[in-house]
């Protein structure tokens, strides 16, 4: 059985302040969970979220990395100096940064290499968009940005790294996928994994459902057969919501 992985994406809020006031809330709401808990901060949060959550069972998350080690790159931010504020997760290929900051295919391949090659657990996103999912093209876009994201990174190092099926229209909307939708999209994710690597790689790798999901949804959505848990935007910031999230069996 995989395990679950409900992994909150603030983006771009919360001050440091609400961030430590965030944690000593949300830590003893969680503290029981078998499911796994990440939260992914802005930067400027890390270095205190990272010692707001020592001793507990909530893992420390950023949102994006630049694939150098060091170098002159004005305004970035490298795998090494977030694992040196306790980071173990990356979100990479966010679809607002594919949309807003010109990420690509290949952008998303180097970042994914870099973080493994640093000891970073990606986390990996695609979907498509409204336009492509009229069209009947979900399936082909989604295995393909994944087959593009995975070139070169070996059945070993796949493993250490989660797929977050976020359909574009579903992000921020308030409209989420059904859970058969969803589930169907993340099989077929699930499909292309075992085309590159193999059964046991496909039955094991974590695929996460992402967009508009809240408390009311989430055990929907991860009773299904192929959704392992979510990347949660806007429910993420609110103390309790997160938290019932992922306790949803409860
Ligand atoms: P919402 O949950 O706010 O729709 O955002 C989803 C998302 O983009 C998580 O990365």
């Amino acid at each position: 059985m995989r395990r679950k992985v409900i992994a909150g994406n603030w983006k771009m809020n919360m001050l440091p302040g609400d961030t430590i006031n965030f944690i000593e809330g949300i830590i003893p709401l969680v503290k029981d969970t078998e499911n796994e808990v990440i939260l992914c901060v802005p930067y400027t949060d890390l270095f205190y979220a990272w010692h707001s959550l020592e001793g507990s069972n909530i893992h420390l998350g950023a949102q994006n990395m630049h694939w150098e080690e060091s170098g002159a790159y004005t305004g970035e931010v490298s795998p090494n100096m977030l694992k040196s504020v306790g980071v173990e997760y990356v979100i990479i290929g966010h679809s607002e940064r594919r949309a807003y900051f010109a990420e690509t295919d290949e952008t998303v391949n180097k970042k994914i290499k870099s973080a493994l090659k640093n000891d970073l657990k990606p986390i990996v996103c695609v979907g498509e968009t409204l336009e492509q999912r009229e069209n009947g093209e979900t399936e082909k876009i989604i295995t393909t940005q994944v087959e593009k994201a995975l070139k070169d990174i070996t059945r070993e190092e796949v493993k250490d790294i989660i797929i977050a099926y976020e359909p574009i229209w579903a992000i921020g909307t308030g409209k989420t996928a059904t859970a058969e939708d969803a589930n169907n999209s993340i099989k077929a994710i699930r499909s292309k994994v075992k085309e590159l690597y193999g059964e046991a790689t496909a039955e094991e790798i974590i695929i996460q459902y992402g967009g508009s999901v809240k408390a009311s949804n989430s055990k929907e959505l991860f009773d299904t057969s192929d959704i392992d848990g979510a990347l949660v935007g806007g429910a993420s910031l609110k103390t309790e919501e997160f938290a019932n999230i992922v306790n949803y069996k409860k």
